[in-house]
């Protein structure tokens, strides 16, 4: 039986690994990277430090406008899967990445194994939201990680082949915790930060206020700075020395990345799978974005939306929370399960 997942984007290679362990003995994996992310620390050091195989093929397509980066990853996608011929093929989530493999792999018939189905944002701007849609329109199978997701799917009249086993990412996160694999950060005190979405970083005047919105927190704030936040705060001459109270540092691998959530008071970001890693470590969670897919973190108040207002930021990331839900998005085994119902379904 022979799988083709398809991933390009940093928190595809996270997605990946859980479901790489997996299929070992049980499937036969190609992996093709469609270079969406590209960077060293955007990339190859999730594979290196994580210890997954390197990516069958490497695509390098690179940055560029939307139809021209989907368009080229489509292109070079076709040729794979016709002379790879899969029995199916796996994509992750809702980038570039995943749609130009979805595109491709429907109009030549191989039946596409969407993980983290059935998220709405309903916010139809968002490119993510278009690639979501259509990716779960065109699918075979459907992992969802929640009772919500799977509604959304239902309510859009998806219903067969939709299995509901928690999410993916949890998987990785329960492990990194229970290995020891996370690092000791040395510094105290702090709020943990990353921004990329464009509605915060593409207009200079909203990613200035950002900026000194964070910089007027009580606390230090360390920012991993993602390039497309970096590259536009260049272009509008935004200088990190003007903002003294952000600590910026480099995009960090999973366990860095991890490590820092894990030591800080809180974490501020518009990063979608960050909210959810935050609240399995138990951190508050405030999302500068209007709406959030991962609604469930919204209802005991863990992670609470902020996007016009930022001046109150600092009431509700520094306010006491007790009430977690350790089983919220599963029990850290979707990979396992997911394999499981992948192989039925092409042995069927
Ligand atoms: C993409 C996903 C987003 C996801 C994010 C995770 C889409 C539409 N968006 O957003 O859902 O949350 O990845 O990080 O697929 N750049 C570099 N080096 C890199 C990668 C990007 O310099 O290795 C810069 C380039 O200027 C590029 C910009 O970042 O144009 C944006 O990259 P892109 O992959 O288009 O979107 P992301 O913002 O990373």
């Amino acid at each position: 039986m022979k799988i083709i997942a398809i991933i390009g984007a940093r928190p595809q290679f996270i997605k990946h690994f859980s479901f790489e362990k997996a299929c070992e003995n049980k499937v036969d994996l190609k992996t093709i990277h469609t270079g969406q992310h590209y960077d060293e620390n955007m990339s190859a050091v999730f594979f290196e430090q994580l210890g997954m195989k390197k990516p069958d093929y490497m695509l390098n397509i690179g940055s560029g406008n939307h139809g021209f980066q989907t368009a080229k990853m489509m292109l070079e996608i076709e040729d794979v899967l016709q002379n790879e011929k899969p029995d199916g093929i796996v994509v992750y989530g809702d980038t570039n990445s995943t749609l130009a493999g979805a595109l491709v792999a429907s109009k030549i018939h191989v039946p596409i194994f969407h993980i983290e189905a059935g998220l709405r944002s309903f916010n139809k701007s968002m490119p993510e939201e278009i690639n979501r849609v259509l990716t779960d329109h065109v699918s075979a199978c459907l992992f969802t990680p929640s009772e919500v997701a799977t509604s959304n799917l239902k309510n859009e009249g998806i219903v067969k082949n939709v299995y509901e086993v928690g999410d993916i990412m949890k998987d990785l996160t329960n492990y990194a915790q229970n290995s020891g694999l996370l690092k000791a950060v040395d510094i105290d005190s702090f709020y943990y930060v990353t921004i990329h979405r464009p509605y915060n970083t593409d207009e200079p005047k909203r990613l200035e206020y950002v900026l000194s919105s964070l910089n007027n927190l009580k606390k230090r704030v360390v920012m991993a700075i993602h390039p497309r936040t970096r590259n536009l705060m260049d272009r509008y001459n935004l200088n990190t020395l003007d903002y003294q109270n952000i600590n910026f540092i480099p995009p960090q691998s999973y366990v860095d990345n991890l490590s820092y959530l894990e030591k800080s008071s809180g974490l501020i970001t518009d990063s979608g799978g960050m909210q959810k890693e935050a609240y399995w470590l138990k951190k508050n969670c405030v999302t500068i974005r209007t709406e959030t897919e991962w609604v469930e973190t919204l209802e005991d108040g863990n992670n609470v939306l902020v996007f016009e207002e930022l001046e109150n930021l600092e009431s509700h990331i520094a306010k006491e929370r007790n009430t977690w839900n350790a089983n919220l998005y599963g029990d850290g085994n979707a990979s396992r399960i997911i394999v499981t119902k992948i192989i039925e379904y092409l042995t069927n």
